[in-house]
């Protein structure tokens, strides 16, 4: 069935939707992304998303072509529209169409794009009941992992050594330390206390990882923000991924070393319930 997307000001048939050959986006990879996860018909973490959007775009001298309201309003109507119940609503906005030229070009407007997911039963996924498997792989990206940009093919290839090697994920290692998952957040859990990489420009300021972090505090669970080894990471109880679309996720092995007895750990499982419980419940 055909969805329903929205460009540039206009909700159309998918068939329909079009953006320059000359667009930014297309040609320099030159534009952020957003994606906000739904269930039951609401937007999880929604003023989350929208305020990393504005410091992506402010980092790149770009301008909103929306309101905080219309975009909203969007994501709200995009999901009406074409009926999802769980799933997920995608945003992407580029500089736009302009002559090819490394330097910004003045005047172009920036393109937006959004567009819907369905994935019922996103919440109950299997995936979460068994665990998913990891490797580690250098991170070669590039330096500004902060800024949510639309150049993704360096995570897309470890998707693909992940699955070649038989696993589920790859986590990035940079400097002897992990940075973070190649579209999620990574934890490791000791004891009583969750581990994941401080904030700064190696990584993504994933607004699940915010969410997760209060809750594990208000928990009485001990977070600790700091880089890890996978060798301490192979040796923890326990370890787990966060995004908008997996929440949290437990991770069961790290190059072929299962963690604990190799089933998803009560913390990871604790802190997934938690998340939905009260994700759900704060959903817009
Ligand atoms: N990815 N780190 C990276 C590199 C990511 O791409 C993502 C999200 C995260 C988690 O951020 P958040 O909790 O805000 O979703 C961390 C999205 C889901 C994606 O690219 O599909």
């Amino acid at each position: 069935m055909s969805r329903i997307v929205y460009v540039n000001g206009e909700y159309v048939p998918e068939e329909e939707a079009k953006v320059s050959v000359f667009d930014r986006g297309f040609l320099f990879a030159d534009g952020v992304y957003e994606v906000t996860s739904v269930l039951g018909g609401k937007l999880i973490d929604f003023a989350g998303h929208a305020a990393r959007l504005h410091r992506s775009l402010g980092e790149l001298d770009m301008q909103s072509p929306v309101t905080d309201d219309d975009l909203l309003t969007v994501h709200r109507t995009l999901v009406e529209k074409n009926g999802i119940e769980d799933g997920l609503v995608y945003l992407q906005i580029t500089r736009g169409a302009a002559d090819r030229d490394f330097a910004y070009p003045e005047g172009a407007a920036p393109t937006i794009v959004l567009f819907t997911q369905s994935k019922p039963g996103l919440a109950d996924s299997p995936a979460a009941a068994k665990g998913i498997k990891v490797i580690s792989i250098p991170d070669r990206r590039w330096g500004r992992r902060d800024i949510k940009t639309v150049q993704l093919l360096y995570p897309s290839m470890g998707k693909m050594m992940a699955k070649a090697a038989g696993a589920d994920d790859a986590w990035m290692v940079e400097d002897g330390q992990v940075t973070e998952g190649t579209s999620n957040n990574a934890y490791i859990v000791k004891g009583n206390t969750i581990v994941t990489r401080h904030l700064g420009e190696e990584i993504l300021h994933g607004i699940t990882r915010a969410a997760v972090l209060r809750m594990a505090r208000e928990a009485q669970m001990k977070v600790e923000e700091r880089a890890f080894t996978v060798e301490e990471a192979q040796g923890a109880d326990e370890a787990f991924i966060t995004s908008a679309s997996s929440f949290v996720m437990p991770v069961v092995e790290i190059d072929g070393a299962p963690l604990g007895d190799g089933t998803p750990g009560p913390v990871a499982r604790r802190m997934r319930e938690i998340y939905l419980d009260e994700s759900r419940a704060a959903a817009v």
